[in-house]
């Protein structure tokens, strides 16, 4: 049994939440000592319990709001063994941040430089960030690489990604000691395959995935279907659904590959998602046949800001992470519909 002392320490900020708590089990898994810092505005502290349930270590956890930058200097000051930080914290739901954008830039944004200039003021100079296929826009160059243009997104909270992309660019210039790797996620969906953490949105989900579960279980009367007169092959939007597990193990080999100090750029930036696309009747026909029942929806008018098709390439993270998403459509849905059964169960 390795002992504390030889465990590499990582802070995990926004670790309560829904990729935040599947990639805290990974690192657990992978032999890592693990400190959230959470302010549970979009997560429940439950999930300690059923990390603890799922690794048989309960991660050492710290309410705070990391807009207050005393706090958190506080923290790295007290935990200055930390070897690297991966970045969750953030407000993500898109339509809410068109309707308030000054609360998604302050929050997103005022979190992450006061974690970056804690922990660069400690000599912590390691950082993971969590990013989005979302800084890309309405890319017409199919699949997506990291080479595509970052376009201006559609949603303030896109927008506070591609800046804090940009924040991280300006400091690795400034600072020839700090590292940071960018992952910008596709679609995460999917839960842990214990049943006992996924994704829990607060109030009425927007994502397709949680919308199909709570209808499946009657929280929801139907899924409404945003358009299908999309130029794809059923009319419906593609996009990149990748499972969140698989999104959990890329977070441990990027920040291993910091650790090593295996990174060929101060600043790394790869997409993480399948490289496949599948269209919002394609999930649907997916979810019936694993669920065994009809799914009650109706197609409506598109939604603002969709685009008609997102998918990746998959390649730069193959080659240089040597990762590659291995959980199919189906592991996705099913390990989603199970995990939505267990908490109206527990509930
Ligand atoms: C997927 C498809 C909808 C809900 C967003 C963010 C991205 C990331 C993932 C945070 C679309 C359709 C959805 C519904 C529907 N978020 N849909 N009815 O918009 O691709 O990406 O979530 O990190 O940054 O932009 O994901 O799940 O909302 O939508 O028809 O009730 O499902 O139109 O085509 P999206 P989504």
């Amino acid at each position: 049994m390795i002992d504390k002392k030889t465990k590499q320490k990582i802070i995990v900020t926004g670790g309560c939440g829904y990729i935040g708590s599947h990639t805290v089990v990974a690192l657990i898994e992978n032999n890592f000592e693990v400190v959230i810092l959470d302010d549970l505005s979009n997560s429940n502290i439950t999930v300690l319990d059923r990390i603890e349930k799922i690794t048989g270590i309960k991660p050492t956890f710290i309410e705070v709001d990391l807009k207050d930058i005393s706090r958190v200097e506080n923290i790295f000051r007290y935990n200055k063994d930390v070897a690297a930080v991966i970045h969750f914290a953030a407000y993500k739901a898109v339509s809410e941040s068109v309707k308030e954008p000054l609360k998604y830039y302050q929050n997103n944004l005022y979190s992450l430089m006061n974690t970056l200039m804690s922990q660069q003021k400690h000599g912590i100079n390691n950082f993971i960030f969590s990013s989005s296929a979302t800084v890309y826009g309405n890319s017409k160059t199919l699949p997506i690489t990291e080479e595509n243009e970052v376009q201006r997104p559609f949603s303030p909270y896109g927008n506070t990604k591609k800046i804090a992309e940009e924040i991280l660019d300006d400091l690795v210039k400034s600072d020839p000691n700090f590292s940071a790797i960018s992952l910008r996620y596709f679609n995460p969906i999917g839960a842990h395959d214990s049943g006992l953490i996924g994704e829990l949105p607060s109030g009425v989900p927007n994502n397709l995935m949680p919308y199909i579960t709570q209808t499946a279980v009657g929280i929801r009367a139907k899924l409404m279907v945003y358009g299908n007169d999309y130029p794809t092959k059923d009319g419906t939007p593609i996009r990149d659904y990748i499972h969140v597990v698989d999104l959990a193990e890329a977070h441990v080999i990027a920040v291993k590959r910091l650790l090593n100090n295996k990174q060929e750029e101060q600043l790394e930036t790869f997409n993480l998602g399948t490289g496949i696309g599948y269209s919002v009747l394609e999930i649907i026909k997916v979810f019936e046949k694993i669920s065994g029942s009809k799914l009650n929806y109706e197609i409506t008018g598109r939604r603002d800001g969709d685009v008609p098709l997102l998918f990746a390439s998959t390649n730069l993270a193959k080659e240089k992470l040597g990762w590659q998403a291995k959980r199919k459509l189906e592991d996705m849905v099913l390990s989603s519909w199970k995990w939505e059964q267990n908490i109206r169960k527990v509930k």
